[in-house]
């Protein structure tokens, strides 16, 4: 039985950075990683079953993709990967699909779209496949959130922080088989705000997949790895007591030591934009001065996330406004819930 399904995946921000890999193939990830789930960021992806049609069709926020070129290169291998999925657990059919995918927030605005897209992927593919339209009813067709979450990560790795709501924790473990990732905190624990402020929205010229297996060249990327138990158990207990000041210090540690491992690693990769140095010394100086309540936090890409108590994202974000100009893009978001599924209607 085969139905049209609509799937909604939250995209997060990492607290604690997945950067680098010990298998690649398997998507094995040098250390665990933190992240919290955004609630506004989301990909919405619809999938129709095509008995009809030859090939999987994807059209994305209205434009169609070519899923044997470049641009939808991890979405074809991810179609593979889920119908040979498929055909392992349920050995249901598996016909073309005609998909369709939109992000709420805007390309390049700082906000990785792989981690929501690729959990969107999974769910609306094996929705539409199982004849499951919930994600309780995937788990009982034998794909359960254990299995959601691996197969997204072999996807794209973040992505399998992308199913759960709050706070969620990606643990590397001893072996690629033996990964896992849960929630630590729903998003009722800790209200945060993810204030993000689009510095520059060109196109980032190294791809974070790149960017992984450079890593282990840099010579930073040893003592990060050294220290990162330490950063894991701070952040995890800052995240329990809800203690801001206390995550945030590590929160722009964690960031500005990722970005040293990129600059300093074979080939390098600066991913700051003109302003971004200078943006977040003014983070520091105007906390320092008891005038803005915010840490920042960056992923792959020059724009910074400021995390604060829900409660003064309008304030920091006013701030912002004041020094960086008033025509400056920001997107306000804060901590939310998971990943869904449902019936969609043609
Ligand atoms: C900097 O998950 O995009 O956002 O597994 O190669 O698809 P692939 O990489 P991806 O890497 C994310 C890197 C990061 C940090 C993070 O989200 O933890």
């Amino acid at each position: 039985m085969s139905t049209m399904v609509r799937a909604t995946a939250p995209s997060n921000i990492a607290f604690v950075k997945y950067w680098g890999k010990r298998d690649a193939a398997r998507q094995w990830p040098a250390n665990d990683s933190i992240s919290m789930t955004l609630s506004s960021a989301r990909t919405v992806t619809t999938a129709t079953p095509r008995p009809d049609q030859m090939n999987d069709t994807l059209f994305m926020n209205e434009r169609s993709v070519d899923l044997t070129g470049k641009s939808g290169s991890k979405a074809h291998a991810q179609l593979a990967r889920l119908r040979a999925a498929v055909a392992q657990t349920t050995g249901g059919a598996t016909p073309s699909l005609s998909l369709s995918t939109k992000n709420t927030f805007p390309a390049s605005c700082g906000i990785a779209s792989s981690a929501s897209g690729l959990m969107a992927l999974t769910l609306a593919a094996l929705g539409a496949w199982t004849g499951a339209s919930t994600v309780e009813a995937l788990g009982r067709a034998g794909f359960g959130r254990a299995r959601l979450r691996e197969l997204a990560r072999l996807g794209s790795g973040s992505a399998c922080r992308s199913l759960d709501g709050g706070y969620v924790r990606w643990y590397a473990g001893s072996s690629p088989g033996e990964q896992s990732a849960s929630p630590l905190h729903d998003a009722a624990h800790w209200p945060l705000a993810d204030v993000i402020v689009v510095l520059s929205s060109g196109e980032k010229a190294v791809g974070s997949t790149e960017g992984h297996a450079a890593a282990w060249t840099s010579p930073l990327f040893g003592p990060r790895l050294a220290g990162l138990d330490r950063r894991l158990s701070a952040v995890t207990k800052a995240l329990a007591e809800r203690d801001l000041e206390r995550l945030g210090d590590e929160l722009e540690a964690e960031a500005l030591e990722m970005h040293a491992v990129m600059m300093s690693a074979t080939p390098g990769v600066n991913y700051f934009a003109e302003r971004t140095a200078p943006f977040l010394a003014w983070v520091r100086e105007e906390r320092a001065k008891g005038r803005l309540p915010a840490w920042f936090t960056l992923d792959a890409g020059p724009n910074p996330h400021l995390i604060a108590k829900a409660q003064d994202a309008a304030d920091v974000a006013s701030r912002v406004r004041a020094r960086w100009g008033d025509d400056t893009h920001m997107i306000i978001d804060r901590a939310g819930t998971g990943a869904e599924l449902e019936l969609a209607s043609p």
